[in-house]
């Protein structure tokens, strides 16, 4: 099941979506929003909308277009059992086996299971539950959480427990479907430097170098000066800031590659400038393509010297930022 939440992760949706149709038995989305253009668009999978329904006016909505509900309050039940519908919706029933968000406890979901399973608006039945430390190597929150998961699901072959994460570093959590999102973007759910190296980011975020200049020594670059030039120096200004998604808390030194080499942020990250110290860079010139994330530097790398993950920097990328779809390699074919 393919996670293809917030615009794909910021990759974007449909693109996303068509590239893994013959690969994938389902998509995940979180909204009613995020699956209509899915079906809009003629796929035809299974669409699982990881909170179910917001509300009892969206329950024909998932009739019509076949959205799969996960369901994780009782009164979304309620509100199965009392709606009219042309046909049953497909459910998954969320059990909080410890990540303490969405979901029955492990002592309520068997009833609400069987209740689910009387009401005639209920198709298949199935299973879930999220891990909130999967990935985390020395912990025993997943072993747990997947034995409380393992006591309370009633059928072999219908359960969903593993994220990215999980589907990495746990076998034992993989079920029957898989539901991996940052991994299908080739971006590490672990903790940068260690990463994960079998991943391949399908993201390369670049902008245009469009100013070439040297500084004197002493002057200061960018709002509030945060960046000195030590000695006189060519300081280069990228197409690129925080109105495109670029973190504006990068801080001084933040790598980003231009030529073949690396080059540090300096200052602070503007609207839609930043600037970077060109003295690394070998006959830099406008025009010059600089990467800020893909293969090198990670978009793991940059996110946590901003202290946050990748999964935000992508969420994060706005409108203005054009996506261009190339085909790169798979299994190692061009
Ligand atoms: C319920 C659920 N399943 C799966 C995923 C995919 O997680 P990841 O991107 O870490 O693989 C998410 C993402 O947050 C989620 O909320």
């Amino acid at each position: 099941m393919a996670v293809l939440k917030a615009n794909a992760y910021g990759h974007g949706l449909l693109p996303v979506a068509h590239e893994l149709a013959g690969r994938v038995d389902a998509y995940a989305v979180s909204c009613v929003e995020e699956a209509l253009p899915l079906r809009q668009a003629g796929l035809d999978h299974r669409i699982v909308l990881l909170e179910g329904f917001f509300q009892a006016n969206e329950i024909p909505v998932f009739a019509a277009h076949r959205f799969d509900a996960v369901i994780h309050q009782p009164w979304q039940i309620e509100a199965l059992e009392q709606a009219e519908l042309p046909g049953p919706i497909d459910c998954w029933l969320k059990v909080d086996t410890g990540m303490g968000r969405l979901g029955f406890t492990p002592e309520d979901a068997p009833a609400a299971a069987q209740r689910l399973r009387r009401c005639s608006q209920v198709g298949v039945l199935r299973w879930m539950t999220h891990f909130s430390d999967a990935d985390q190597v020395n912990s025993s929150q997943t072993e747990d959480q997947l034995a409380r998961f393992g006591a309370v699901i009633d059928t072999g072959d219908r359960a969903s427990a593993a994220n990215s994460a999980a589907t990495l570093r746990w076998p034992s959590t993989h079920q029957d479907w898989v539901r991996p999102g940052i991994m299908l973007y080739g971006s590490s759910p672990f903790a940068e430097p260690a990463g994960h190296a079998a991943l391949a980011p399908v993201m390369q975020l670049e902008a245009p170098l469009i100013s070439v200049k040297w500084l004197p020594a002493g002057h200061g670059v960018g709002y509030g000066g945060r960046f000195v030039c030590p000695e006189a120096m060519p300081v280069g200004v990228v197409a690129i800031g925080y109105g495109d998604g670029y973190p504006r808390h990068a801080p001084n030194g933040t790598p980003v590659r231009i030529n073949g080499s690396t080059a540090a942020l300096i200052g602070k990250v503007s609207m839609d400038m930043l600037c970077v110290d060109l003295r690394a860079v070998t006959q830099p010139r406008v025009g010059d393509r600089v990467i800020l994330w893909g293969d090198h530097p990670k978009a793991g790398a940059i996110a946590e010297r901003c202290g946050t993950i990748s999964y935000e920097l992508f969420c994060q990328l706005t409108p203005r930022v054009q996506r261009i779809y190339r085909r790169g390699p798979v299994n190692g074919e061009i």
